[in-house]
């Protein structure tokens, strides 16, 4: 949604607090580990006055940035914020008590900060200074933005997004395992940009032996992703693969379950490739101890973008929060030809793993079709 003039009368609360939503979601990307935020600041008639986002991990809250260039015009103010306002010193200080001070009267906030020192605590000091507050205005696209960071704070893990691009019949590569160009240009442009906003892509050594990819979002966007390559033993990358010829642009991690070569490994870390050994794991424990490994890095977003064999092990051990499958209309054919999704899979359709908050959009030819996933 584009940025709306002062004076802009909405229509409603809700509309006002989809602003907001619309306004957090610009710092995606920025603001990680921090979840994204947006503010507005409307006066009695829902006239816009002032608003504002966490623009940069950090630098101040949306609140903040609202109030600041709403100046005088705070006092009296209605103000929607898409998250709790925080009651603690952080690297910035606390945003509820700024609220306060700007003589705001009515708070309307989307959802509660998971943050255990928070979690209904910036309500209360709001309550406690006499101001009006609501909670749960548009909750369900509030919890379901700030939904990975939830997760990492809760659990310590990144959030895991799987992207594929698939023909209408549901392969992602030709029986010969030949797949470019499956998804069109304003598709693969898109990709980039996911990729420019996450903290790690991940792929497989099935798809780096295919492929040699080199993973990097071009143009770059506001995070550098690190690369990781899940191998068995290390075998399959070479000083030669575009991945480690590209190191100068972003690190690569390679990720193992069996003892590498020491000759190999040593040549590999040489180049400047660090390797993660999980000696002894199974592929869904070598998964869970690469994302346990993630999310003490502070890492937020995890991209996949992998053939049949590392989705099956994901998708078997439900490791996958969000899935974003491009569909193009073209069909190939073949029982040989790779589905998405490989794996053991499930033996009753009830069992299905669904999506929730659900988006569907046109990039060219293609259809994008995102979501949360939700376990059957
Ligand atoms: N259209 C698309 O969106 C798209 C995207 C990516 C790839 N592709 C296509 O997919 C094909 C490659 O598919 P793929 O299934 O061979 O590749 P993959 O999923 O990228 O990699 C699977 C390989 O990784 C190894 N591996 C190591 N640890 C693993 C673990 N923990 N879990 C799962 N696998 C692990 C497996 O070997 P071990 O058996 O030794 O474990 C297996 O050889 C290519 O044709 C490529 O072009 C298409």
């Amino acid at each position: 949604m584009d940025r709306l003039p002062v004076g802009h009368a909405f229509a409603s609360d809700t509309e006002v607090m989809n602003y907001a939503l619309s306004l957090a979601r610009r710092g995606l990307g920025y603001v990680e580990p921090n979840p994204p935020v947006g503010a507005v600041l409307v006066d009695a008639e829902r006239r816009l006055i002032a608003d504002g986002w966490h623009t940069r991990y950090g630098e101040p809250h949306a609140e903040v940035h609202a109030i600041s260039a709403a100046g005088d015009r705070a006092t009296g103010a209605q103000l929607f914020v898409t998250l709790e306002p925080c009651c603690h010193f952080g690297k910035t200080p606390p945003c509820a008590d700024a609220v306060i001070r700007a003589g705001i009267q009515q708070v309307h906030v989307g959802c509660l900060d998971p943050a255990p020192h928070v979690s209904g605590g910036g309500i209360q000091r709001l309550k406690e200074a006499g101001l009006t507050v609501s909670v749960g205005l548009c909750g369900s696209q509030a919890e379901a933005l700030i939904a990975p960071f939830r997760k990492l704070m809760l659990t310590n893990r990144p959030w895991v997004h799987v992207k594929w691009a698939m023909t209408l019949d549901g392969r992602i590569a030709t029986r010969t395992g030949h797949s470019k160009w499956i998804s069109g240009e304003e598709s693969r442009a898109e990709v980039h940009r996911l990729r420019g906003r996450m903290d790690a892509i991940l792929t497989g050594a099935g798809t780096l032996r295919a492929d040699d990819p080199q993973l990097t979002a071009r143009p770059p966007g506001p995070r550098v992703p690190v690369r990781i390559i899940v191998d068995r033993d290390g075998s399959s990358l070479s000083l030669q693969h575009a991945l480690v010829r590209t190191l100068d642009e972003a690190p690569v991690i390679l990720c193992v379950r069996e003892t590498p070569d020491d000759y190999h490994r040593v040549r590999l870390e040489e180049a400047g490739v660090e390797v993660l050994a999980f000696i002894g794991d199974s592929r869904s424990g070598q998964i869970h101890r690469l994302l346990e490994e993630l999310g003490r890095r502070k890492q937020t977003h995890v991209l996949v973008e992998a053939g049949a064999g590392l989705m099956g092990t994901l998708f078997d051990a439900a490791l996958v929060d969000e899935v974003h499958a491009f569909v193009a209309p073209k069909m190939i054919g073949g029982t040989d030809a790779m589905p998405p999704v490989g794996g053991l899979g499930l033996a009753e359709i009830p069992a299905a793993a669904s999506l929730t908050n659900r988006t569907v959009r046109f990039f060219g030819e293609d259809v994008l079709i995102s979501g949360h996933v939700k376990r059957g």
